[in-house]
């Protein structure tokens, strides 16, 4: 098997809280090859934006490993992280709140560009031509180069925030919710703009949304997790054509967009008490609302390969 161009092992991050110890991010495992996309699909809360951002160091990791070419960049010293960074960047649900309302567009996409070594540094001629360059790239008209922020609507927004990532020409990008706040039409945009750039770049995401409608089409596979755990983690036509999690179930029978009357699966809702993360009992957080969780799920929570590439912490959902 071909080299993994990001790959997380047995990755932890628990926060430390009041009440106890918040397992926020319990034992995951995934590959990512280059140009392919990872979906990360959970409820809100299940602890896909803490996955995200502890991939790429932003939150310290509790244990485990994040590889990046094979090296495990969790032991990496911050200059050579430096250089890590350049090729693992994120984008936001809301990339208002992370753009400074004082700077212009052309400033706001150029800044990446100011913390490049001294050998690497451009001219400012270099740098407006970099910066046109990056605007035509992600849809972005150059006479939006002197506006602000505030100026744009959200759609616009969201491809400044991709053009602050790409700027450095990265190989990974975290996409946290990247299409949530934005209409529908708008979505589709902005989902194939990535879609486009990672062809034209070979890019590798993680993409984490609430929305399975909207992974379906972007990923290559899809990590379904629920409160920290992933519970399923599968090629994406798989997940779809044969979902074994009875959360994973739920979550397809929760897609309005989706036939559920299809080959008689029974339909799984979720009722019941939610766990807490916090100071986790063993076993899977389902079992508490899982209509067939049995005493043996209540101890132990293990994802088997069911078929090939396809792996399920509990088949129970299928009928
Ligand atoms: N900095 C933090 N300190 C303490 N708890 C946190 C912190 N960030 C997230 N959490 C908790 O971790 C869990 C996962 O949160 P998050 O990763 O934001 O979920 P999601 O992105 O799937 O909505 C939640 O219970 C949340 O309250
Ligand atoms: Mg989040």
């Amino acid at each position: 098997m071909a080299q993994a161009l990001v790959e997380a092992v047995d990755l932890c991050k628990y926060f430390k809280t009041p009440k106890g110890l918040l397992h926020a991010v319990e034992n995951v495992n995934f590959r990512i090859q280059e140009g392919k996309t990872l979906g990360v699909v959970g409820e809100s809360g299940c602890g896909k934006s803490t996955l995200g951002r502890t991939v790429l160091r932003l939150h310290k990791a509790t244990s485990g490993k994040v590889l990046y070419e094979g090296k495990d960049i969790l032991s990496f010293s911050r200059s050579e992280m430096h250089n890590v960074h350049r090729n693992m960047q994120m984008i936001f649900q809301d990339p208002y709140s992370s753009l400074d309302p004082r700077m212009s567009i052309r400033a706001l996409i150029g800044e990446p560009l100011s913390g490049l070594p001294r050998s690497e540094r451009l001219s400012a001629a270099e740098e407006k031509e970099k910066v046109d360059a990056i605007m035509q790239m992600c849809g972005l008209p150059l006479h939006y180069a002197n506006m602000y922020p505030h100026e744009l609507d959200g759609g616009m927004r969201q491809r400044v925030g991709l053009a602050r990532a790409m700027v450095l020409g990265p190989r990974f990008i975290v996409c946290d919710e990247p299409v949530s706040a934005l209409d529908v039409s708008i979505q589709a945009q902005i989902l194939n703009l990535l879609m486009d750039l990672q062809d034209e770049h070979k890019l590798s995401y993680m993409f984490i949304t609430h929305d399975l409608a909207v992974v379906r089409h972007i990923s290559d596979d899809i990590m379904v997790m629920y409160m920290g755990q992933v519970v399923e983690y599968a090629p994406s036509h798989m997940l779809f054509s044969s979902p074994m999690h009875p959360y994973t179930v739920a979550l397809l029978n929760s897609i309005p967009t989706i036939d559920l009357s299809r080959r008689g699966r029974e339909r799984i809702t979720i009722h019941g008490e939610i766990s807490s993360p916090v100071n986790p009992a063993p076993g899977c957080r389902f079992a508490p609302r899982c209509p067939y969780a049995t005493e043996e799920c209540r101890n132990e929570h293990k994802l088997v390969e069911v078929e090939k590439g396809h792996f399920a912490a509990c088949t129970k959902g299928v009928k």
